[in-house]
């Protein structure tokens, strides 16, 4: 099944003015981690934003879950997108981290019992069991970011859109949060998750990368065929992974690289 089916979608802030997003199609399937790329302005988070329904389309079809966005689906289909954006601040109702990551929750009319172990579980699982109690106002953006992402996995999105969500944390939270959601999709494999970023080697990992320039989709596909091309990258503002550069060049030595997916794993390739 298709997750998210986009048909030529266009929209802009002004009226009369370029289109942001510009004619803009493609499918996402679902349970496959896809990953949107371009540079600064390309059209990205407007995207997102017109995804869920915050913003309204000009012209074109948005498909989530093989239902039309439309003022009559829009409830309905917002219950099964969760989205974290790139400023937690934004993000934050609660008085407390345990109320923030109850909030949701809480308005799905969840048990207190049932609603209490899920805000465990998943304030354990984003490391951050111990703020419970604590103000969001008072924690670091890296903290808040963790718990803006607690809430929105503890109510079980069929679709998880993230833009630039982990921009804001330090390197180990970025590999943790990922390692996170990528747990949450083996538990769940029917997650499909959206990921805006500039991290390339996460692109690099995803199961398709989308490429915006300019309100445009001038690439879609998988990493491999999209980061095959160095030049091409060079012009999306991109730079070449380091882990791709790394197996081009043990191809060329004759290892097999088929199965590596990690720095780790090319490392432990050449050492064996
Ligand atoms: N609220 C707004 N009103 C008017 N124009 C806007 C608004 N938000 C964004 N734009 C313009 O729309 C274009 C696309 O912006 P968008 O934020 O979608 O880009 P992006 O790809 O997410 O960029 P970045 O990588 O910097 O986050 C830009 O030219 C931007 O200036
Ligand atoms: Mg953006």
């Amino acid at each position: 099944m298709k997750s998210i089916s986009v048909k030529h979608l266009s929209y802009s802030y002004v009226r009369e003015s370029e289109d942001v997003v510009n004619d803009v199609s493609f499918d996402i399937e679902e349970g496959t981690y896809v990953t949107i790329v371009g540079p600064n302005g390309s059209g990205k988070s407007t995207l997102a934003r017109l995804l869920i329904g915050l913003l309204k389309k000009n012209s074109g079809d948005i498909f989530i879950l093989d239902k039309e966005l439309n003022k009559e689906n829009i409830n309905s289909i917002r219950k099964d997108v969760g989205i974290i954006f790139q400023n937690p601040d934004n993000q934050f109702i609660g008085a407390t981290v345990e109320d923030d990551i109850a909030f949701g929750l809480e308005n799905r009319q969840v048990g207190r019992e049932e609603m209490r172990d899920i805000v465990k579980s998943f304030s354990e699982k984003v490391g951050m069991s111990s703020f419970l109690k604590s103000e969001p106002s008072n924690l670091s953006g890296g903290q808040k970011q963790r718990v803006a992402i607690a809430g929105v996995l503890a109510l079980n999105p069929k679709i998880l859109i993230m833009d630039e969500a982990t921009s804001m944390l330090d390197p180990k939270g970025k590999v943790e949060t990922l390692q996170l959601i990528n747990e949450i999709r083996k538990e769940n494999p029917s997650l499909t998750v959206v990921s805006i970023t500039h991290d390339i080697e996460e692109a690099y990992l995803s199961d398709q990368v989308i490429v915006l320039k300019d309100g445009k989709v001038i690439a879609s596909g998988k990493p491999e065929e999209i980061f095959k091309d160095e030049k091409s990258l060079e012009e999306m503002h991109l730079t070449v992974p380091f882990l791709y550069k790394v197996k081009n060049r043990m191809k060329e030595l004759g290892y097999d690289v088929k199965n590596i997916n990690s720095l780790e794993e090319a490392v432990d390739e050449l050492c064996r």
